[in-house]
């Protein structure tokens, strides 16, 4: 006996911002940390697969997905004293993002504010370990509290145990076995901000005209805005594909090649703008005649879905995109979100 709701046969269009349509065989939203534990039991007592589903913003759903759904809708944020230069956030992994920066930045607590309007909720965030503009969620995080399926119980995981890489966390890596319930973040009161990522350099306070952190939210809301597109109106998953990562020698090669292209150098080789290959290899705007599946006209590494066609017909696309990609820059393109069923 549990006591949150199950249905069954549930679509799940409304709630992936790809807007695929998908039946989840089992479905049940849950708002507290016992609930979330309660389905969790339910599925593993019948030997049932189980999905947790935050916003949506970066899975494809398969037509049918077995087993359990779990929408976590849990909310609330705490903050609590930390030291004198910071303060503990602690938030309920259902609370939407980008709300949870704008209450920070309102409460005069910085370092999130180059994560805004990154779609999604609270506790998918640390899971891809969400970055934009030169910040990651990892660089401000603290630690999260999370049922373990596999042991029964719950547990708390600091940064060192959630294994941050670019887009990557030991939870992206072993789907299904943490539910995470609540993600504390440490911010600081000093407004320090980084400016670094080109597009912010506009940006720069000078003498006398000082800058705060809502004014960088604002503007980072206003670049994300013209680039990408709103799934209310166009769905869409955010960037598709992640930026590839090559060694120097296949760099110097490809830049000889093509002379323009975007990259710069990160610890383990040369990471290339994954949208600069897609767009100059001529998909920018492009459509499939049949489904319509297609890349953004205004950030080619993002992958539109205007008729809301299905995972069949959006791998469809991909595997082209990739198969392009490879012939002609050698490079392979790994798929960013999650693909579920
Ligand atoms: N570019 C093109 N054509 C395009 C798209 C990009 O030439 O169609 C060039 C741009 O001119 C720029 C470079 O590629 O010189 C990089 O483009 P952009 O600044 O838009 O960033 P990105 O590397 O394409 C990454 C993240 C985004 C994040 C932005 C800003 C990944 C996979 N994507 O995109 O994250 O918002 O940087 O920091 O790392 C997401 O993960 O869903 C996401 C949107």
């Amino acid at each position: 006996m549990i006591s949150v709701t199950l249905q069954e046969q549930v679509d799940l269009q409304a709630f992936n911002t790809l807007g695929v349509s998908a039946v989840a065989e089992f479905y049940c939203q849950v708002n507290s940390a016992q609930g979330l534990a309660e389905a969790s039991d339910w599925a593993s007592d019948r030997n049932i697969p189980i999905t947790l589903l935050g916003g949506g913003s970066n899975v494809v759903l398969q037509p049918t997905i077995a087993g359990l759904v779990i929408h976590n809708q849990i909310m609330g944020l705490q903050c609590d004293p930390h030291d004198e230069h910071s303060t503990l956030v602690s938030v309920g992994a259902g609370e939407s993002w980008h709300d949870t920066v704008r209450t920070t930045l309102e409460r005069g607590l910085y370092g999130l504010e180059n994560l805004s309007l990154i779609p999604g909720t609270v506790g998918a965030a640390p899971v891809q370990n969400i970055g934009a503009y030169g910040v990651e969620v990892k660089d401000h995080f603290w630690r999260l509290t999370a049922f373990d399926r596999f042991a029964r119980e719950w547990v708390t995981c600091d940064s060192a145990f959630c294994q941050f890489a670019y887009r990557d966390s030991v939870f992206k890596r072993s789907p299904g076995r943490y539910l995470i319930s609540e993600v504390s973040f440490l911010l600081s009161h000093r407004f320090e901000p980084v400016l670094s990522y080109g597009p912010l350099a506009a940006l720069q306070p000078t003498a006398g005209n000082a800058l705060t952190g809502i004014q960088v939210s604002d503007h980072i809301c206003a670049l994300r805005s013209q680039k990408l597109p709103n799934p209310a109106e166009l769905p869409n998953a955010g960037s598709f594909f992640k930026n590839p990562v090559v060694d120097v020698a296949q760099f110097q090669r490809l830049k000889q090649t093509f002379p323009d292209l975007v990259a710069y150098e990160v610890p383990e080789g040369v990471k290339l703008a994954a949208g600069w290959l897609i767009d100059q290899a001529g998909f920018k705007g492009y459509r499939d005649p049949d489904t319509g599946v297609g890349m953004h006209s205004e950030q080619a590494l993002v992958l539109v879905n205007p008729k809301h066609a299905d995972a069949t017909a959006i791998f469809k696309t991909v595997a082209m995109i990739q198969q392009a990609i490879q012939r002609r820059y050698g490079v392979a393109l790994e798929v960013e979100p999650v693909l579920i069923g």
